[in-house]
């Protein structure tokens, strides 16, 4: 175990323009099992996410939307952190620009350039879109045209700072040079000092006077910092650099891993270095660029919009079946589909096939043949076919571990399921059922234990990529907290002889790719985008009634939802969907006089109309519906509710 070695990892920090993508949720779910690995093995992680909220396009977006660029950012911040907690993303801070330290430090460090020397004032030239207040380089154009109006642009000139680029050139190719393992992979590196540092660095421009959305320069107030200088400094202004309160940096700097997208590896591999030594500070130990999600070899992103809300996703199945499809499919640096199809295929094929069916076969069995007591008998010789499968299980360790510390994520999962596919290859081979009958007592329990601690080694590993399923398993097989950590993993036989086992619930139904599995409606998307104040008349809108839930069923293959028949004081009852299955048993449901929406457009849910919505209070944890105070029964259903 590598105890109290410090572990320092970060992904970028987003733009909150828009709800985040899948795309974003990929680089945040890679951190998250890297962090969630290096804390299993010991480490002392501090894994850092966070919003890069100045700018112009925020600023742009706000005015859109009619509100403050501050209000824009905390809202967008609000529902980015709300995903984030969906997808558990373990991060120990949420750090943002628009924060009172961040400003500051980033006051400090370019007041500091600027006396080193390393910030000068020069002259800004760019492409112009005058109605739209935008800059523009060549390349962002389209037709010559501004990208956003198709307006003309023309060429300005305007007062700049610019940070000494330039003069790090050399100092940059040895520092890679000397350090090989720095830029991965070999492709991004090659291709940035192919495409930058054979034309030459250029200075960069790190003020503007038209942009007023952004930090304040110092040393002259008409001017805003731009981009790269408030962004990347983040890493460290998050840890307290240039305060008082700096244990956090003093602790975890440098960084070890900054994880990015390949687009913006060249600014983490070249400016974010020669910033840092410009200030005199260590340089992280690694700049990781992965690659894109794509569709159909289309980039996933909030200008293509061909995104869905990921929630959609996790819905349809649960968070592990995506968590899995992200980490196991996609090569780690390279580009990746996503598809809907192969999504729901890997969750029914790998996940309910191969992990679940294995779980449930061996639980089923224990319980079966005896009574759900594990007997351990280290007395009886172990066969080949048993060697060979403890001997995968120790190889998987090892080699999961090779691959995480080589950031071969998809390659550790896969060594994961090579395990799995050897567990359910042994119990064709050892047909305990046949054992069972032939009452050879002995070589069952033998049998059953192995593959109780074949099953216990793969949860345990399961925890730096899974947040519900493994803590399932160890329920299902009684396994004691002791026996959860990593180093336990690498001991075949920890299991302890009487230990119940309880078969429990499907750890991953199967999903049926139906052409509402994935569906989106539009318009609830934008309602969801316009949470704010509104006025009575819009409050009057919305009619709601007394309704008495007449019968009620489960939604087949969903995990929370029923369906049921409400009675609203009309002919019929109402199709009601609701996502209550966590919270209330079939029994307590019915007959209860709920509060109901009934004005609202019907939606397709799991293929099934619903024709209303159920009001309800609570969170993830607690859901408790309006239920009526009417034991007298004085209030009909029908009755209007004001
Ligand atoms: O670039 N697949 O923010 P951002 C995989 N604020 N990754 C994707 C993706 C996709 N389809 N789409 C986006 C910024 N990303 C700056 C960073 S850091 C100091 C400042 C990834 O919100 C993208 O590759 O535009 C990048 O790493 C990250 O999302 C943030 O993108």
């Amino acid at each position: 175990m590598e105890k109290n070695k410090k572990y320092y990892i970060t992904t970028p920090i987003y733009y909150p323009s828009g709800d985040f993508h899948i795309g974003t949720c990929y680089c945040t779910l890679m951190a998250d099992t890297i962090a969630r690995y290096k804390r299993l093995r010991g480490y002392d992680v501090f894994f850092m996410t966070g919003t890069d909220e100045h700018g112009q396009k925020i600023e742009g977006k706000a005015k859109e939307k009619g509100v403050t660029p501050k209000e824009f950012v905390d809202e967008s911040v609000r529902r980015a952190k709300e995903l984030w907690e969906v997808l558990k993303i373990s991060y120990d801070k949420y750090m943002r620009t628009t924060d009172d330290y961040h400003v500051k430090a980033v006051q400090r460090i370019c007041q500091k350039l600027y006396d080193s020397g390393d910030i000068y004032k020069g002259e800004y030239k760019g492409l112009y879109c005058t109605p739209c207040e935008s800059f523009w380089t060549e390349t962002q154009l389209v037709d010559g045209k501004c990208p956003d109006c198709g307006r003309e642009v023309k060429e300005v000139k305007e007062e700049a700072y610019f940070f000494k680029l330039s003069k790090y050139q050399d100092r940059l190719v040895k520092y890679y040079e000397e350090h090989p393992e720095f830029l991965e992979p070999e492709k991004c590196k090659n291709e940035m000092i192919n495409n930058f540092f054979n034309k030459g660095l250029e200075d960069l421009c790190i003020s503007r006077t038209t942009i007023n959305w952004g930090i304040q320069v110092p040393f002259d107030p008409k001017h805003t910092v731009y981009v790269w200088l408030d962004a990347l400094t983040n890493y460290i202004t998050a840890l307290g650099y240039t305060t008082d309160e700096d244990e956090l940096f003093k602790k975890y700097w440098p960084a070890d891993l900054h994880l990015v997208g390949k687009e913006i590896f060249r600014f983490h591999s070249i400016i974010w270095p020669a910033i840092l030594m410009a200030l005199d500070l260590p340089l992280p130990k690694k700049i990781f660029g992965h690659g894109w999600l794509v569709i159909n070899g289309k980039k996933i992103s909030k200008s293509f919009g061909n995104y869905k809300d990921p929630r959609i996703y996790i819905n349809a199945t649960s968070v592990d079946a995506v968590r899995y499809y992200l980490l196991k499919e996609i090569t780690f640096g390279d580009d990746g589909n996503f598809s809907e199809e192969l999504f729901v295929e890997r969750t029914n094929s790998d996940l309910s096939n191969d992990l679940g069916n294995l779980v449930s076969r061996v639980t089923a069995m224990v319980e079966k043949y005896n009574n759900g007591i594990v007997v351990k008998n280290d007395e009886l010789p172990l066969q080949d076919v048993d060697k060979e499968l403890i001997q995968t299980a120790k190889d998987m360790v090892d080699n999961v571990e090779n691959s995480m510390d080589n950031y071969k994520i998809n390659e550790a999962v896969s060594e994961i399921w090579k395990l799995i596919s050897k567990a359910n290859k042994y119990i064709d081979l050892t047909a305990p059922w046949v054992l069972a009958k032939e009452e050879n007592k002995d070589r069952l329990h033998q049998v059953l234990y192995n593959l109780l601690e074949t099953i216990r080694i793969v949860a345990v590993v399961l925890q730096m990529c899974f947040v519900d399923t493994p803590s399932k398993i160890f329920e299902q097989i009684g396994v004691d907290a002791e026996d959860t950590t990593w180093d336990s993993a690498k001991q075949f036989g920890t299991l302890k002889n009487g230990t119940k086992v309880k078969k429990g619930e499907i750890l991953f139904p199967r999903v049926e790719m139906t052409e509402e599995l994935f569906k989106v409606e539009e318009e609830q998307e934008e309602e969801e985008d316009k949470k704010g104040i509104i006025t009575i008349d819009e409050l009057d809108k919305v009619e709601f009634k007394v309704g008495q839930i007449k019968q009620v069923e489960r939604v087949p293959k969903s995990k929370k939802l029923y369906k049921l028949s409400v009675d609203v004081g009309e002919k019929e009852p109402r199709t009601i969907v609701s996502g209550i299955v966590p919270y209330y048993s079939e029994e307590e449901l019915m007959n209860k006089q709920i509060m109901v929406v009934t004005n609202l457009k019907p939606v397709k849910l799991c293929g099934i109309e619903s024709q209303g919505m159920l009001l309800a209070a609570g969170d993830d944890d607690v859901v408790k519906l309006l239920v009526l105070d009417n034991n007298e029964g004085t209030l009909e259903n029908g009755t209007n509710i004001h």
